[in-house]
């Protein structure tokens, strides 16, 4: 077998973890739900749930992941005895087709982000009917785009953990921060942003426990921190054991809600602003009335409102979302890729290429049926695989693994942990309280339960 590679640094780990967390999820998906479930209603129960179940389990793939250093299939199937093993192959696949199928969807809104970064070149050198061309959501666009999306994300997951996903997450993260504050205090000084702050600030608590809500949220707390499919337990494998993991996941998922909630800040008010001058956002019975296009509407109308300066800063924004876009794509397609090396054999470039065009495959067959498909795809994915893997990793490691075991694993890197207090907390609340949660969201959405 390949020799396994290791995130060189904490630092490394950390940037690696929070640039796959930190993506589309964040800037695109998160601004969206916010605005078809009712603002700061939203907002609040997804740090919520955040706080309650997705830290939690996040902790759960990092300790699973680290300690069986390998992929997800064979990682779960370490830590099983006897009668488990089943359990164990079932959750493993159905995490590996979940995040293929995340990717499927995801690199066509990747594409959407390239195309309009390129747009923004083509107005910056004057060729304007090319940038037009590249805005508008046309079948030759969206295909030619995801195909490059693919190329990109293929690249550079075939060069490795350390050489490939590090190099990617270093410099971006800070640049994404600094033009996000920046558009942030820009949209203060226009007509109609207060009214957006109001609607995302201020939480309407009787809508908390709307069924819709709750189910969406919990979805978003799961896709944003990239759990339930594996990518955090395969990212795990690649953490040194000289760390401290309760600390590097709070890190991770500290800094995932913290973009959300900036994403908002600039996105609901954009909204907003687009609205006082004069492009309709919402139809007459209050829905969005094109979710997947919002901030493809929204920041455009924003830039256009700063001039010459506008076209620079769309150039900017736009390629920054590519690179957010990609570090969370290749910590999808990794999933599948080190199975396919490391319980299969097969070469990583080789796997790489075998497995990134096969769920290429998938995209396109999404592009050409978008309506019946893109939405489906999202919320079979997001909204009901992610959760319920997520509560069969909590099965995992708090039923199945033996307590002396994960102890053990989480000593190494923090000898005092058996009297901290997240060693007196955390096992007995991933075992209890965390499928219990996901149980009762799920039930009370069906309308099996009233909460
Ligand atoms: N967390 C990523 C985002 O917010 C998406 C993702 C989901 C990445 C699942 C990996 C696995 O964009």
């Amino acid at each position: 077998m390949a020799a396994r590679g290791e995130f060189s640094s904490r630092m490394a780990f950390v940037l690696a973890a929070s640039g796959s967390a930190i993506g589309l999820g964040n800037i695109w998906g998160f601004p969206i739900k916010v605005a078809s479930n009712g603002g700061g209603a939203f907002v609040f129960t997804y740090i919520v749930l955040t706080f309650l179940l997705a830290y939690p389990i996040l902790m759960a793939e990092l300790v699973i992941g680290r300690h069986a250093k390998s992929d997800t299939v064979k990682s779960l199937v370490k830590i099983s005895e006897g009668s488990s093993k089943p359990l164990a192959y079932l959750t493993g696949y159905w995490g590996i087709l979940t995040a293929s199928l995340i990717l499927s969807f995801y690199a066509i809104v990747a594409g959407w982000m390239i195309a309009f970064g390129l747009g923004s070149a083509g107005d910056l050198v004057g060729a304007s009917g090319f940038s037009e061309w590249l805005t508008s959501f046309s079948l030759e666009r969206n295909l030619l785009f995801v195909c490059l999306f693919y190329l990109l994300t293929i690249g550079i997951v075939a060069n490795g953990v350390a050489a490939g996903i590090e190099k990617w997450s270093t410099r971006l993260m800070p640049m994404l921060i600094i033009l996000i504050i920046a558009l942030i205090a820009y949209i203060s000084t226009q007509n109609g942003a207060a009214e957006g702050w109001r609607v995302y600030l201020t939480p309407e608590f009787d809508r908390v426990l709307n069924p819709d809500l709750l189910l969406s949220a919990l979805g978003q707390a799961f896709f944003s921190l990239s759990l339930g499919v594996g990518t955090m337990m395969v990212y795990g494998s690649y953490i040194s054991k000289s760390e401290n993991l309760p600390r590097l996941g709070a890190t991770v998922a500290l800094m995932d809600i913290g973009i959300a909630f900036m994403a908002g800040l600039l996105v609901i008010p954009a909204m907003y602003v687009a609205q006082a001058n004069g492009v309709t956002i919402y139809n007459e019975a209050g829905k969005l009335i094109d979710s997947d296009g919002l901030i493809f509407t929204v920041l455009p109308a924003l830039f256009d409102t700063m001039g010459g300066a506008g076209i620079i800063v769309s150039l900017l924004f736009f390629t920054l979302m590519t690179i957010a876009a990609v570090t969370s794509s290749i910590s999808m397609l990794e999933v599948p890729v080190a199975h396919a090396q490391e319980s299969h054999d097969l070469p990583r470039k080789k796997a790489a290429w075998i497995v990134g065009v096969m769920i290429l495959l998938v995209s396109l067959i999404i592009v050409f049926n978008f309506g019946a498909l893109f939405g489906f795809v999202i919320d079979l994915t997001t909204k009901y695989s992610e959760p319920l893997i997520g509560l069969l990793f909590c099965i995992f490691a708090g039923w199945v693994w033996r307590r002396d075991a994960l102890l053990k694993e989480l000593q190494q890197g923090n000898p005092t942990m058996e009297n901290t207090l997240f060693w007196k907390i955390w096992p007995t609340y991933v075992k209890v309280v965390c499928p219990l949660i996901v149980f009762a969201v799920f039930m009370h959405s069906f309308e099996l339960l009233k909460i």
